[in-house]
């Protein structure tokens, strides 16, 4: 297992790109699934979910290729049905093949993916929403078992906005017969992407982005080209690591309009942000102010730049509160950041992070893919040495993250262990 050493204190400095999204990337590679024939896919980063996905849909009877960052998918022939434990266990996105593969064989047996890190992320809502267009479902095993002769339009309301959902659901329903609705749909940038990745096919889809989505159901689709969105949480993952080393680099290829509520609450702490043609400069304070921030579903602060923004916050002047409300179980981070001397005090889904000079470095564990982006960006800014163990997480997520780190500055190298 690979490790990182971190030399805090660099202030980061010069020009980053930023990849393909990873959460894009994933649910459009399987709906690949939906039709025969050879699919382009550009903008894919090189990620280790990128090629689990991959090996699953290899495994499915699919042809699978990257080169660069274009990925060709040749699904002419799916012959087989299921997502096995030992790839599900990895990735729980695979979770994604469940809607395309009803659509297109009739039947699909994905193994429940199960507790996670960051709480239990159970997968009632997608089920549900099967079920309404007419699959039967039944669990065995482990596995779910969903069967439909063909799947039927119907209204498919969700009590949380589920992100994996919305699309699974809308996977599903560009080959049923008639009409589907999804109501209180996830509305994230990458249930977009998704949806025009799917018209590209001809599916037929209105109102992705906002909360209720229309399907009409088409007989058959075309093999997708599609270029992937820029990966709206390494941008703002790269916008941290400026603020809390005091830097000032550009970060190109992003997209801005996708971080709205980042960007105001990083300029609340006192973080310049300047869109350029292209790209954004961000430039860090001498101080950065402690600020709140509750996450919520998009448009809302995404719980996936909690933890990066709470290690900001530790060495910020004041008092900040920061509150979970998507995932419970999502503070895996606070106890190795306590190791490098933050004051943080959890209280149910809220932590209180009391500002302090400056952090020192230590021996870190990482535990999730997020928690490890959070503790290299304390790291940075931290007082001489940090070992990050156990990053294996980072490479599901972050495209060559230490190499991008250190083309701006930081000093951080990776060995085995
Ligand atoms: C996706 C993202 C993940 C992000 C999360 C929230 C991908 C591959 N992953 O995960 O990076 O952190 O959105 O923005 O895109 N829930 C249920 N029942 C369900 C489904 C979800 O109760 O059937 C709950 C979850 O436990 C959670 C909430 O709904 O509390 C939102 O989860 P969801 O949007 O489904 O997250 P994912 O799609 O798994």
């Amino acid at each position: 297992m690979d490790k990182l050493t971190i030399t805090g204190g660099k202030r980061l400095k010069g020009t980053v790109e930023i990849s393909g999204s990873k959460n894009a990337a994933l649910p459009i590679m399987a709906a690949s699934i939906l039709a025969p024939g050879e699919h382009h896919l550009e903008n894919i980063p090189h990620l280790k979910d990128v090629s689990t996905m991959g090996r699953l849909l290899a495994n499915l009877g699919a042809g699978f290729h990257i080169e660069k960052n274009r990925a060709i998918l040749d699904c002419t022939k799916i012959s087989r049905f299921e997502a096995p434990y030992d790839l599900v266990s990895t990735m729980r996105a695979s979770v994604l093949t469940l809607g395309p593969l009803v659509a297109r064989l009739g039947k699909a047996k994905v193994s429940l993916p199960g507790g996670c890190a960051i709480g239990a992320r159970p997968i009632d809502l997608h089920l549900m929403g099967l079920e309404k267009m007419g699959a039967t479902i039944t669990l065995e095993s482990g596995y779910v078992i969903a069967k439909a002769k063909r799947l039927k339009g119907a209204s498919v309301y969700f009590d949380i906005p589920t992100v994996t959902g919305t699309e699974n659901i809308m996977m599903a329903a560009v080959l049923a017969e008639g009409k589907t609705l999804i109501e209180n749909a996830a509305r994230e940038p990458e249930v977009v992407d998704l949806a025009d990745a799917l018209k590209s096919m001809g599916a037929r889809i209105t109102g992705a982005g906002e909360s209720v989505i229309e399907v009409e159901g088409v007989n058959g689709l075309r093999p997708l080209r599609h270029v992937v969105i820029p990966d709206r949480i390494e941008t703002g993952t790269f916008m941290v690591a400026a603020g809390i080393t005091g830097g000032d680099i550009t970060i190109r290829k992003c997209n801005l309009q996708h971080l709205d509520a980042v960007v105001n609450k990083l300029k609340d702490t006192g973080i310049r942000i300047r869109p350029l043609s292209g790209g954004v400069r961000v430039t860090g304070p001498e101080r950065l102010r402690a600020v709140n921030a509750k996450t919520m579903p998009y448009p809302g602060f995404p719980t996936d730049m909690q933890a990066q923004f709470m290690a900001m916050m530790c060495i910020a002047e004041g008092t900040s509160v920061l509150s979970e409300s998507i995932f419970e179980n999502r503070f895996m981070h606070v106890a190795e950041l306590r190791r490098l001397g933050a004051d943080i005090t959890i209280e149910g889904s809220t932590a209180t992070v009391q500002g302090i000079q400056k952090l020192r470095g230590a021996t870190l564990m990482a535990t999730d893919l997020r928690a490890s982006a959070s503790l290299i960006v304390a790291a940075l800014a931290a007082a001489g040495e940090t070992t990050i163990r156990r990053i294996y997480h980072l490479d599901r997520g972050y495209e060559r993250i230490e190499q991008k780190l250190v083309q701006i500055g930081a000093d951080i190298r990776r060995d085995k262990e």
